[in-house]
């Protein structure tokens, strides 16, 4: 360690030498003046490079024998282009030259000659070109005045300092980054067939994405420290935010997401520091008409059941349907009533964006079938069970994507004698998983060495304990919504607040909070609702945009800098899921560290479920189940970074009036204040038995205790209070055995909780109690909660079992 930073200091102090020799030396100029040119045989030498030998330009490989005249960092392993001159036209790798000429133009030759791009700067002489140390390549004139600069012409990238404006737009592909004609940041699908803008999410307005459109200066600018701020109220923070002298970068992405890169000096590795989305399901035309984009966790594209592959190389140009298309123009003529013509086959929690025949909300399933069946252009429909039902009859099927937390399915209309159970569905998943882009980028959020901890080893499950304790440390597993909230790296005084345009537009937004306005909301911390090992937990009601109740927890014995804090306020600020307690905002002022999270009033699943006097009805149980295990999924599968609970338990399930779960982690009344970061998580009676094995932990410690959980949903009391009938304690594994024998028999009903006089649904039962004897099971052998949750779905109120079977069962 101490060798380590000495020789650190040795290489800062040397620095100011070896720019002074370079810039004697004859390496590589920063600046060349007319006349100066350098051929593709020599792209091993760069054309130019800026003083502090940050960024390089000149010929880099683009495919065999093909090759780009581009800037990139020079110290980047893959020399990752920061801007190219004719992008995706590649020059051939032989007798292909780019030539500053006599007459000041800057022109890219083909191997015969031909002028394949140029900068159009010719007039009379005395002019120069420079890399200067920001990346940019300018052609200015003896005055100095800039005739060209290549941040004019963006390609896919920007780097610190560039500004996005409203004349450019950076390109992946089909995917554009661009200010929209409403002044507002978007991302856009432009396709060969289709065109639809995916981001920000196309479900909410302008202002319900925490933008404005009011704003006409249209400009976007990345700096230095890894803040991303947009004219349209975007404001994007790195994850290793501030961190000094982080050579960072801005890029659209040939999957259709923007991200930001930093530069990881000892590897010369690009880490992904932010995210447009946490999703890729959600880009659209990754996967082309009738196909489905699944996340898994690698995107792969499959076709609906019934249709197949167009191309079975090129994954975009989609799926075609295997019987006679339903949507001929003259079935209306057809004397057949629909019904018998008809059937539809469920695929369960996907959707297809755009393309509505229609809308109907609070309609019937049936109703709704009925309309598709009706309309001859309808190909299929969407019914989601959000609140009273809500029915799509869809024309065209394109932009399709499956995601666990998705509360509906897409019900696809097939001719009746179409067969649903034959091969034509199982070669949606056979093939070798056709990648929806085998080049996008492998997510890796952050490092440990982002929030600043040893770093020893770097498996996978470090790397997993390191964010749990990170989240754990700060006692969150609250949840917010978007990340454009931190709005300066400075403490911001009251009162400027207000002043921020569109700041206090988006109220159910994640914001930062000043002190005063918390100490106000709070009445001065008056009433406390709960108390832990992290921190108070006072009531508190903001007042913007109507009264809004809400718990403010005070944390205490935060020993990070505001550094760390922020950084792991972006992480938080991504995770946003109906079934995960939102986190509004939070405050950091000097040594003031507080939470700002959603209030919710109708207690927690213990009181509900252990009281003796009340019996929580079976449906409420199930709902609860399935809307935890959901939670849960997304925390472990769907977040741009792992995220382990660490601590489920009913105190931490918090029901809504309408007893939908949401889960957090409560200040329980329990001695809880093992939070040190190398201490043991986690209660007695849901802790996973690998807590006391010296292993890394997984996920998979969230997976025992929800099985815990599920079964007392189940037999309506703790598990660990369960006795013989001489009245010792029941081990595990004497309960294991005890569920096998009702799992293998069918037979569930001696467990199930005596309150509900037999009102409960053996099917959903029997299930619950298989899934919970599998999450008891030595871990590798565990379920996932993405398989939970899709068992659960499948058995949600009588509905037709999907089409995948889960191989994790222990039947
Ligand atoms: C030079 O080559 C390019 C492609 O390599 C071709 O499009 C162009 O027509 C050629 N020009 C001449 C003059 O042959
Ligand atoms: C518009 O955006 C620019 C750039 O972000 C900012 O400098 C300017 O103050 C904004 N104007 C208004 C009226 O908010
Ligand atoms: C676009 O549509 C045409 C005609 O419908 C089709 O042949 C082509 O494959 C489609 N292209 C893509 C990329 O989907
Ligand atoms: C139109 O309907 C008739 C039967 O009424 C059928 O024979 C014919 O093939 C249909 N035309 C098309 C284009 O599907
Ligand atoms: C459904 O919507 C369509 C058009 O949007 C409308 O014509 C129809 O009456 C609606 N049906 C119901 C039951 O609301």
């Amino acid at each position: 360690m101490l060798g380590k930073s000495t020789f650190l200091a040795f290489l800062i102090s040397l620095h100011p030498l070896l720019l002074s020799c370079s810039s004697a030396s004859s390496g590589p100029p920063a600046q060349l003046a007319p006349g100066s040119s350098l051929s593709v045989e020599d792209h091993s030498r760069p054309f130019l490079v800026s003083t502090d030998t940050t960024f390089s330009c000149g010929f880099l490989e683009a495919g065999e024998n093909a090759f780009s005249f581009s800037v990139w960092y020079t110290h980047a392993s893959n020399k990752t282009p920061i801007w190219t001159a004719n992008p995706g036209a590649p020059v051939n790798g032989r007798g292909s030259r780019i030539t500053f000429r006599r007459d000041g133009d800057l022109a890219l030759a083909d191997a015969n000659g031909t002028t394949v791009w140029e900068s159009k700067t010719s007039s009379s002489g005395g002019m120069a070109i420079t890399l200067l140390e920001t990346g940019n390549l300018v052609i200015s004139d003896p005055s100095s005045t800039t005739l060209w600069q290549s941040f004019d012409w963006p390609t896919d990238t920007l780097v610190p300092s560039q500004p996005l404006t409203k004349e450019n737009r950076l390109v992946a592909s089909y995917f554009s980054f661009y200010f929209d004609n409403d002044n507002v940041l978007r991302l856009l699908y432009d396709g060969p067939n289709i065109s639809s803008i995916y981001w920000p999410s196309p479900d909410y307005g302008v202002f319900g994405n925490g933008r404005t459109d009011y704003n006409s200066s249209r400009v976007a600018v990345l700096d230095g420290d890894g803040v991303f701020v947009s004219s349209d109220g975007l404001v994007a923070h790195a994850s290793d935010l501030g961190l000094p002298g982080v050579k960072r970068r801005l890029a659209t992405d040939p999957d259709g997401i923007v991200r930001i890169y930093s530069l990881d000096a000892a590897t010369g590795g690009w880490t992904v520091t932010w995210a447009a989305m946490a999703q890729p399901g959600s880009v659209h035309g990754l996967c082309g008409q009738n196909a489905i984009c699944e996340y898994l966790p690698r995107l792969r594209c499959s076709c609906l059941p019934g249709y197949e592959m167009v191309d079975r190389q090129d994954s975009r140009k989609g799926c075609k349907p295997m019987f006679f298309s339903v949507s001929v123009t003259n079935c209306s003529q057809v004397q057949q009533p629909p019904e018998q013509r008809f059937k539809f086959v469920e695929v369960a929690q996907t959707d297809f964006y755009g393309y509505d025949l229609g809308f109907n909300s609070s309609v019937t399933f049936e109703h709704c079938k009925k309309l598709c069946l009706e309309m001859c252009l309808c190909t299929a429909f969407s019914y989601r069970l959000t609140g009273t039902g809500v029915c799509y009859p869809k024309g065209v099927l394109f932009n399709g994507y499956t995601s666990p937390n998705f509360p509906g399915s897409i019900y696809i209309k097939v001719p009746i004698d179409f067969d649903a159970s034959s091969d034509s569905v199982s070669a949606r998943t056979s093939s070798q998983g056709l990648a929806c882009n085998p080049n996008g980028p492998e997510i890796v959020q952050g490092s440990p060495d982002t929030f600043k901890r040893p770093t020893r080893s770097n498996t996978k499950w470090s790397y997993l304990f390191a964010f749990a304790t990170v989240l754990g440390v700060l006692d969150i597993i609250f949840i917010a919504t978007s990340w454009w909230f931190l709005s300066s790296k400075q403490s911001i005084p009251a009162g400027s607040l207000e002043a921020a345009a569109g700041y206090r537009m988006v109220t159910s937004q994640f914001r930062r909070f000043t002190y005063r306005e918390l100490k106000d909301a709070t009445g001065n911390f008056k009433e406390e609702l709960g108390r832990g090992g992290s921190g108070v937990v006072y009531r508190g009601v903001l007042d913007d945009k109507g009264k809004v109740v809400v718990a403010v927890k005070k944390l205490t014995n935060v020993s990070r800098g505001d550094e760390e804090f922020w950084a792991e306020m972006t992480v938080i600020g991504r995770i946003n899921h109906i079934n995960l307690v939102r986190i509004r905002g939070f405050c950091s002022q000097g040594k003031h560290k507080l939470l700002v999270y959603e209030y919710v009033d109708n207690e927690s699943l213990d009181k509900h479920l252990f009281d003796p006097d009340r019996a929580l009805p079976w449906r409420d149980r199930f709902r609860i189940a399935l809307g935890t295990a959901r939670g849960l999924a997304y925390l472990h599968h769907e977040c741009l970074e792992w995220v382990i609970h660490c601590d489920v338990k009913p105190e931490n399930i918090l029901l809504t009036r309408e007893f939908d779960a949401k889960l957090s982690k409560r200040e329980g009344t329990t001695g809880d204040s093992s939070l040190e970061p190398s201490h043991m998580r986690g209660t007695t009676g849901y802790m996973a038995p690998e807590w006391a094995l010296n292993v890394p932990i997984n996920a998979k410690v969230d997976v025992y205790s929800y099985g815990i959980v599920l079964l007392e949903m189940v037999i309506g009391r703790r598990v660990s209070d369960q006795t013989t009938a001489g009245g010792e304690r029941l081990e595990m594994s004497q309960i294991a055995r005890l569920l096998r024998q009702a799992v293998d028999t069918g037979n569930v009903m001696p467990l199930v909780d005596g309150r509900l006089q037999g009102q409960f649904n053996p099917r959903q039962a029997l299930e619950m109690v298989r899934i919970s004897l599998s999450c008891m099971e030595e871990r590798s052998s565990r379920p996932t909660m993405d398989d939970i949750a899709k068992v659960l779905m499948a058995c949600d109120e009588g509905r037709a079992p999907r089409v995948q079977v889960m191989s994790f069962m222990t039947t």
